[in-house]
């Protein structure tokens, strides 16, 4: 008989949470204009607002900040962590940067241009955002079966090449600067890419004479499900197999948030020393001198740690693990939800959850709003008002998913928060007819609107 997986590590820390009441959290979120990061922490019982900066570091880690060097120019700790990069992804040119939204504006401030396209599996919207601030267009190329929730595809997250090959049949290849692969892909629900698809992307990168970038956010988390998943990969560890993804690429941008282990920092890592002679140039004005581009020398140690820790399969197995748990036990409550899970998430399917609640009052941001009301969870809408406007016609695009985003922190949560989690969403879709009325923005950003919007319930109440 096999054992069940447990965690291969203890506690030695605990941080409290607090419990609130129902009425607490309704006045909370309505003072919050229905947006649930205008929360403050001590309001939320159990944050699932992102997977991104919120896990755990371990003891090797804390003790890696202590030995962080602070030197201006040159640090030890950016050597320690220009080394780990380049043995796990093989790239020798490398930049530190304070997040990964930071490695984008560096990278794309020297390849991208106005009336560029750049095609991807479908790109996060920070990605999205530095591209479409440039002018120029993210084309989606996602497979059509990352937008069916329930189809059984082991990557989701796969392009779909011949999309790829329409995208330079339709345009000048000198309009193409990159492609960008997102490993998983977030946007998709976290879901895999294929080492045989990223192959393939590869190949027709190089018949285009076009660089592809990874973004490398959660590359770990994809590793394991080739190694899963992927006939050929079953007997290779985690980190040949991310040595191999990364060969077939030309250049990586990191959010170290995520599988880096670390609560911030980022990186860009190239192949092509012109390439990051340019981007030097956009580091040093943007982010800080070479050697620690917006990183305290501690946290560049700590990301060295970080990332051979999240490249052990221990570890990933009992993290991917932890978030199909959680994944089943909303299956079996009939709850529908993206399949099959994601890697460092649960999505709520609020097209087939709420249905009554209508497109153009953000039903999946209502969903997100009464899971708050009802357990004090927080999850992220991944629908109508993430999609934001099209920046030409400024009207909704409408996604083809309306979701909810229970992303799980690394190594913080236990098995007992996510049968609660379950719990709670198993109460709110038992009574989920009476969702009949969402919400109407009352104010928006001009670009990534989510973070700032603020909203107003239309009456009569949605629920209860
Ligand atoms: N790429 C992907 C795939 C991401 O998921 C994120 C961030 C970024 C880039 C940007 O990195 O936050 O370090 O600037 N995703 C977070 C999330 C915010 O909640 O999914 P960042």
């Amino acid at each position: 008989m096999n054992l069940p997986y447990a965690e291969p590590y203890k506690t030695k820390m605990v941080e409290y949470i607090k419990p609130s009441t129902l009425e607490e959290r309704k006045k909370w979120i309505a003072e919050a204009h229905y947006n649930l990061f205008n929360l403050t922490s001590d309001k939320v019982f159990i944050d699932l607002l992102t997977d991104s900066g919120t896990g755990a570091m371990s003891d090797k880690q804390w003790a890696e900040m202590m030995l962080g060097d602070e030197s201006y120019a040159g640090s030890q700790s950016y050597l320690k962590l220009k080394d780990v990069v380049e043995r796990i992804t093989g790239f020798p040119f490398f930049l530190p940067t304070h997040q990964g939204r930071a490695a984008e504006n560096v990278l794309f401030s020297v390849l991208v241009k106005e009336g560029d396209v750049v095609p991807g599996n479908a790109h996060f919207d920070t990605t999205k955002g530095h591209i479409e601030f440039r002018k120029a267009t993210a084309l989606d190329c996602t497979i059509d079966e990352a937008f069916d929730t329930i189809i059984h595809h082991p990557f989701k997250g796969n392009i779909d090449t011949a999309k790829l090959e329409d995208a330079f049949s339709n345009n000048p290849n000198e309009r193409i600067p990159f492609v960008v692969l997102t490993v998983t892909c977030n946007t998709a629900g976290g879901q895999p890419v294929s080492m045989e698809n990223i192959k393939e992307v590869s190949r027709i990168c190089k018949k285009y004479n076009t660089p592809l970038i990874i973004d490398a956010a959660r590359f770990a988390e994809n590793a394991y499900f080739i190694k899963i998943r992927e006939k050929g990969y079953e007997d290779k560890s985690i980190k040949e197999i991310s040595r191999e993804l990364f060969s077939y690429a030309d250049g990586m941008t990191m959010s170290a948030k995520k599988d880096g282990l670390v609560n911030m920092g980022g990186f860009i890592a190239l192949r092509d020393e012109e390439l990051y002679k340019q981007a030097t140039v956009f580091n040093i004005m943007y982010e800080g001198f070479l050697t620690y581009g917006g990183m305290n020398g501690r946290d560049m140690g700590a990301l060295a740690v970080g990332l051979d820790e999240a490249t052990e399969f221990d570890y990933l197995e009992t993290r991917i693990n932890q978030v199909a748990f959680l994944g089943e036990q909303l299956v079996k409550h009939g709850i529908p939800v993206i399949q099959p899970f994601g890697g460092h998430a649960i999505f709520l399917d609020a097209n087939k959850f709420v249905p009554t609640i209508p497109r153009d009052e953000y039903r999946a941001q209502a969903l997100a709003i009464e899971l708050y009301i009802e357990g004090g969870i927080r999850g992220v809408e991944i629908g109508t008002i993430l999609a934001d406007r099209d920046p030409f016609t400024h009207k909704n695009r409408y996604p083809e998913l309306e979701l909810v985003r229970l992303a799980i922190p690394r190594r913080t949560y236990s098995l007992n928060h996510m049968r609660y989690i379950a719990a709670v969403l198993k109460k709110i879709y038992d009574t989920r007819d009476q969702a009949k009325r969402g919400y109407r923005i009352v104010d928006e950003a001009p670009i990534m609107r989510h973070f700032t919007v603020k909203l107003e319930k239309i009456s009569p109440e949605p629920t209860k």
